[in-house]
């Protein structure tokens, strides 16, 4: 029996960088084998600031992984995040010449390629074309064409794009730490893909995940993304929230959310109360526990106000039927889906990474969405090395499958 291969991941964020070694195993799930977590430096709302700082953060990284696993770094899939993804959708089209020609591989690559052709600004990177649906003959909607008759197909692609400087700040990170990457992946979608169920992103889901300095969002409807962005806002801002309000060191604030935040004040005992050390260390306060969670509260609403009307400019806020799935570190916030469904009037939960095996306690949590999708993303490329296309995977998966072998993503 083939060895089965090793896949890795790096996700790098602002609040930590995480690095995920897995197999994977022969029903399509993947086994972790090893995780590496460093606080992240040189990173500030998903981008490199600190060149030198983020290459020995992601080497650190990756050490830890390959010291728990016991295997080297393979070539990873690595997120690409920030304010500046942006994304569009576009339709391109191919003739097909002769009366009744059968579709192949090649007719809808070039009908690919026609959607690519937009013109992209110098200082832009394409980072993914995505299929979201073909059209036979100008009428017939089909969701994998190949293998059909038609004389004509098109096809409607959704194109993520990154800033340029910012992906080539990232390789030369990734190069300096000697990381060989197979992939680059936006993160709203590498997230998307650990925590989402088909049926959701067939009905009309929004994707979003709330990291240390960005809220990644990502829109899927019938069944393939449809809106991509990230907005420059996350955990790190409740922390800094609470410094100022409370009057509390940095890391006194980050004790106090994780431990004693929730996102919604009427849940919230009038006399609980938690004791804590001022500036200075020598002194230590009370502080009321619906003082801390109203400072949060407020932010978490603006923060979803924020995402409302990012969705809204992708006009789209009436066909969310699936509703919101929020993931990342903030997603652990108790009450934010309640709050998020009190404010948007849609149904909402909280999205755990799925198809993993062992260390669930790690990489089962909302803040490894990213590093978990990164690992899906890879079990893709990597079936298309060593084992034909699964049976039974979404017929989306399967077309962008042989389309990752014909086109950079
Ligand atoms: N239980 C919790 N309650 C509230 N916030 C939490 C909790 N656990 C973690 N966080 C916050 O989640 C944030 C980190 O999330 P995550 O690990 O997803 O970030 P990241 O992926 O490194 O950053 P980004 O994606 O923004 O670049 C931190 O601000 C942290 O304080
Ligand atoms: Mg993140």
């Amino acid at each position: 029996m083939a060895r089965a291969e090793v896949i890795g991941g790096i996700d790098i964020g602002s609040h930590k960088i995480c690095t995920l070694l897995a197999e994977a195993t022969p029903e399509g799930h993947l086994r972790i084998l090893g995780v590496g977590v460093e606080p992240a430096r040189g990173i500030r709302k998903g981008l490199i600031d600190n060149i030198q700082q983020a290459t020995e953060a992601i080497s650190a990284s990756v050490e830890k992984a390959e010291r728990a696993s016991g295997n080297r770094m393979p070539p990873a899939v690595v997120n690409v995040s920030g304010q500046h993804l942006s994304s569009l959708n576009h339709k391109g089209v191919a003739t097909l010449t002769g009366g009744q020609h059968l579709i192949q591989p090649q007719d809808v690559q070039r009908a690919m390629e026609d959607a690519r052709s937009v013109s992209i600004p110098s200082d832009r990177e394409l980072l993914h074309v995505i299929p979201r649906g073909f059209l036979l003959d100008g009428q017939n909607p089909v969701s994998d064409p190949v293998g059909m008759y038609g004389q004509r197909l098109d096809v409607e692609a959704h194109l993520v794009t990154a800033n340029a400087t910012a992906v080539q700040n990232l390789a030369r990170c990734l190069d300096k730490a000697g990381v060989r990457v197979v992939a680059l992946v936006a993160a709203p979608l590498a997230s998307a893909e650990a925590v989402l169920e088909d049926e959701e992103k067939r009905q009309g889901v929004v994707v979003v995940d709330i990291g240390g300095g960005t809220t990644d969002v990502a829109v899927f409807l019938d069944g393939s993304p449809y809106y991509t962005a990230s907005l420059p806002v996350g955990g790190y801002n409740f922390t800094h929230d609470l410094v100022y309000g409370l009057r509390v060191p940095f890391s006194v604030a980050e004790e106090l959310k994780v431990s004693h935040g929730a996102a919604l004040v009427s849940r919230v005992n009038q006399d609980d109360a938690v004791e804590v050390e001022s500036f200075g260390g020598h002194r230590r306060k009370l502080i009321p526990r619906k003082e801390i969670v109203r400072i949060l509260q407020a932010r978490a609403e603006e923060v979803l106000e924020m995402v409302y009307s990012e969705v809204k400019r992708a006009q789209f806020d009436v066909m969310l039927a699936a509703g919101l799935v929020l993931t990342g570190g903030v997603a652990s916030l108790p009450g934010l889906d309640e709050l998020a469904e009190q404010l948007l009037g849609i149904p909402v939960r909280v999205g755990f990474p799925k198809g993993v095996h062992g260390m669930a306690d790690v990489v089962g949590t909302p803040a490894f969405a990213t590093g978990v999708g990164l690992l899906r993303w890879g079990l893709t490329l990597e079936g298309l090395r060593y084992r034909p296309i699964r049976q039974g995977s979404s017929i989306w998966g399967r077309i962008t499958n042989w389309l990752k072998l014909l086109i950079p993503q």
